[in-house]
């Protein structure tokens, strides 16, 4: 995982994403508390057109009330695809200096470049150091998005954090009346999207992003699942009710078990001292291992300062 953006800011780690329709004054009442680590301030799919002036609004208002620096959660907003309203989302956000913004329905990586260079302008209009606001992609919501994922390894995309994908947009791109299996699972376009969405992130060094759990009342599927996700590797997921935050962060984050363990495993190389293996309980473990010890750690380190 990349450690910092263009900026030279720390790279804001996301472990839940709680989306909140950018029109609603009482959702958007419940944004602070939420526990989320980021909230992302919603302009799109949530958002009737005809509302779209007064959450603009409203999105605005509330980014200006919580300036960076004093901010918790971090503030996103997802705008509107590039060839729909993004500029002028853009141009009613930005100002009040948005931590990152969520860019759907792309069709590749140029479209991640050209909200830098719209980002680079707006920022410079608002005296804001060039580079601050970070982007997540939605990166499957196309067919050709799918088809190119495979660019994100080698594109230069310094203000890409994370890549999220989501099936819903998909599917209506592709005319498919249904998205899962009589088993309630993913059907296979579904899953290769999203297995490429989480080997893209990892080539390209941001987070992935899990996608919404859509029945916000099912606690123990959504712990489940979120269980499954984090341990193939995703790193957070997005939450579309408040209730879905606590169990989505517990699951993002490393476990007693994974924090006890990688101590033992960075205790026991430092015993060992220049040793490339070790053995604890009858399993080796190597350098890899040593690495990813230090990486929960080092996660672990930074959810207990959040939390404080
Ligand atoms: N963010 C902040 N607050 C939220 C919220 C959200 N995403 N979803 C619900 N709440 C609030 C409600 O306003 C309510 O508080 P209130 O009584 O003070 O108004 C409280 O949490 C309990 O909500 P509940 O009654 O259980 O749900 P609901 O019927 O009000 O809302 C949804 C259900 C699905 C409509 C709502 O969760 C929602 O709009 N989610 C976001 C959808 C979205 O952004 N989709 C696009 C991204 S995939
Ligand atoms: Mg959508």
């Amino acid at each position: 995982m990349s450690g910092s953006s263009s900026g030279g800011k720390p790279t804001p780690y996301l472990r839940s994403m709680l989306y909140v329709p950018g029109d609603s004054d009482r959702k958007l009442a419940k944004a602070d508390d939420s526990g989320a680590d980021a909230v992302v301030l919603d302009l799109e799919d949530s958002v009737a057109e005809g509302n779209r002036p007064a959450a603009r609004r409203k999105v605005r208002e509330f980014l200006d009330a919580r300036p960076p620096g004093a901010r918790r959660p971090q503030l996103w907003v997802r705008i509107n695809a590039l060839d729909d309203a993004a500029l002028g989302d853009l141009v009613a956000v930005v100002g009040g200096g948005p931590d990152g913004i969520v860019l759907p329905k792309i069709d590749g990586p140029a479209e991640v470049e050209t909200l830098s260079h719209y980002l680079d302008a707006l920022e410079a209009r608002e005296g804001i150091p060039t580079g601050r606001t970070s982007i997540c992609a939605v990166a499957t919501e196309t067919p050709r998005a799918v088809l190119r994922l495979h660019e994100f390894a080698t594109a230069n995309l310094p203000r890409l954090v994370a890549l999220n994908w989501g099936a819903e947009d998909l599917s209506a791109a592709i005319g498919a009346s249904t998205n899962t299996d009589s088993a309630g699972e993913w059907t296979l376009t579904y899953r290769t999207a999203r297995t490429s969405v989480l080997l893209a992130a990892k080539a390209a060094g941001v987070q992935a992003i899990e996608t919404v759990y859509v029945d916000y009342r099912d606690t123990d599927g959504l712990i489940r699942a979120s269980r499954a996700a984090a341990s193939e590797g995703f790193t957070g997921r997005v939450a579309i009710h408040p209730d879905q935050v606590a169990p989505i962060n517990s699951q993002f984050a490393p476990s007693d078990d994974e924090v006890r363990l990688a101590r033992r495993i960075v205790d026991a190389f430092a015993g060992a001292g220049g040793v490339g293996t070790v053995g604890i309980d009858g399993k080796m473990f190597d350098i890899p291992h040593l690495k990813r010890a230090r990486t929960t750690l080092e996660l672990h380190s930074r959810f207990a300062d959040a939390e404080l």
